[in-house]
């Protein structure tokens, strides 16, 4: 299949980078876009995780082991970025048309939930306007947009069990307000389409809630980290892999890389699988458990390196939203039930703290 990945300098968008690199035994070709170029920072990174994980099994690729099958792949990474800005619709649908695109992942989006208190517009033109054109151009060749969507379309009401798909969005600000609206502008435009929700996605790469704390927790002597608020961390690798599953079960659903591939026939018929998803890791914290758990990894980490410097004595203390001034109203319990994904993908999801021990040793060692 020919697949186009936006927002791929963003930290989902460099895992799928790494599924490509890694797990593509279809052979599928990835077309990696985004709005600005990678950074040196991002290619370095993709680099050591690529060689780390041939160096644990290198028979990743194509059942090639040791330094012949980590030449192999490494040389497959691919750090290219053409440019693609998402809100315009003549050039998304030029590329889709050009490169025989099969299924587009959108990993781009607007994601500083408190600016988009103060930039409506923006938000909702790369959270709505923007997907919606993505679902257009995808319509047209009959093929699949795999979207990426958030657990803060919820939260006005007072909920205390995970929420499900089926449940009435109640977002309590601009940012879940407008990936809202992305989600339904989707299902309006006609395309086949997987809505992925997930939550408190965090990587190696980017700016994200676990490397922001790795640091404060290195250069503080104390913090205070709200509590009351739930939700579950997800590792965007593991997003991303749950991605890799969709892509291969609608490849075998519909077959249509072959015949697309071959000129003749643009791709028809429904994908029996559309429909909204949620997708985060296992458990349940608060951002106080989570900071928590990062000083508790990152220190057994860094005695296991004997690497002194990397000891946090910070004191973490619990404190409640309130005493932390935002402009937005976050949601006080974003939990996500993932029968549904499990149940019709088969997809395997790992506990958060498994998944946190993985990405800091990736960040730390
Ligand atoms: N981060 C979270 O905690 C979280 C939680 C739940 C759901 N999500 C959703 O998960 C998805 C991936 O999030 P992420 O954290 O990986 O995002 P991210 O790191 O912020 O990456 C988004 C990427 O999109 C790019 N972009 C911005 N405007 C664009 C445009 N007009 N055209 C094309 N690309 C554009 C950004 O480029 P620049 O950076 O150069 O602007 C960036 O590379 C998003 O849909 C997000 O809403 C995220």
């Amino acid at each position: 299949m020919n697949i186009l990945v936006t927002g791929a300098n963003g930290q989902l968008g460099s895992e799928m980078r790494l599924v490509a690199a890694l797990d593509n035994a279809a052979g599928d070709n990835y077309i990696f876009t985004d709005i600005n170029d990678i950074t040196p920072e991002q290619e370095a990174m993709l680099g050591k995780l690529v060689e780390r994980e041939l160096a644990e099994d290198g028979s990743n690729c194509d059942g090639v082991s040791g330094n012949e099958g980590k030449a192999k792949c490494s040389a497959t990474v691919d750090v290219a970025t053409r440019k693609l800005d998402i809100t315009n619709l003549l050039e998304v649908k030029r590329i889709v048309a050009e490169e025989k695109i099969d299924v587009i992942v959108n990993c781009a989006a607007y994601t500083n939930v408190d600016a988009a208190e103060s930039n409506y517009e923006l938000a909702e033109l790369l959270n709505a306007k923007a997907p919606e054109n993505l679902a257009m151009a995808i319509a047209e060749v009959g093929g699949l947009l795999v979207h990426i969507s958030t657990d803060y379309v919820f939260g006005k009401e007072p909920y205390n069990i995970p929420c499900r798909e089926d449940q009435k969005g109640t977002p309590t600000g601009v940012y879940g307000l407008t990936k809202l609206h992305g989600e339904q502008k989707i299902m309006a435009a006609g395309c086949k389409y997987v809505i992925l929700r997930t939550a408190w996605l965090y990587s190696e790469f980017g700016k994200n809630f676990c490397r922001t704390m790795l640091n404060l927790l290195a250069t503080k002597t104390a913090l205070n980290v709200v509590f009351d608020q739930a939700g579950t961390p997800t590792y965007a690798a593991d997003l991303a892999a749950a991605i890799a599953v969709i892509l291969k079960d609608y490849a075998s659903e519909t077959c249509c890389g072959s015949e697309y591939k071959k000129g003749g026939k643009s791709m028809t018929g429904n994908y029996s699988k559309s429909g909204i998803y949620n997708y985060s890791n296992e458990g349940v914290c608060s951002w106080f458990d989570f900071t928590k758990m990062i000083q508790r990894v990152s220190g057994e980490i860094a005695e296991k390196a004997d690497n002194g410097k990397q000891r946090m004595n910070c004191k973490v203390r619990p404190c409640h939203s309130s005493e932390f001034p935002s402009p937005v109203v976050r949601p006080a319990y974003s939990v996500l039930d993932k029968t549904k994904i499990k149940e019709t993908f088969g997809i395997g999801v790992p506990y958060w703290v498994d998944s946190l021990e993985k990405c800091l040793t990736n960040l730390l060692r």
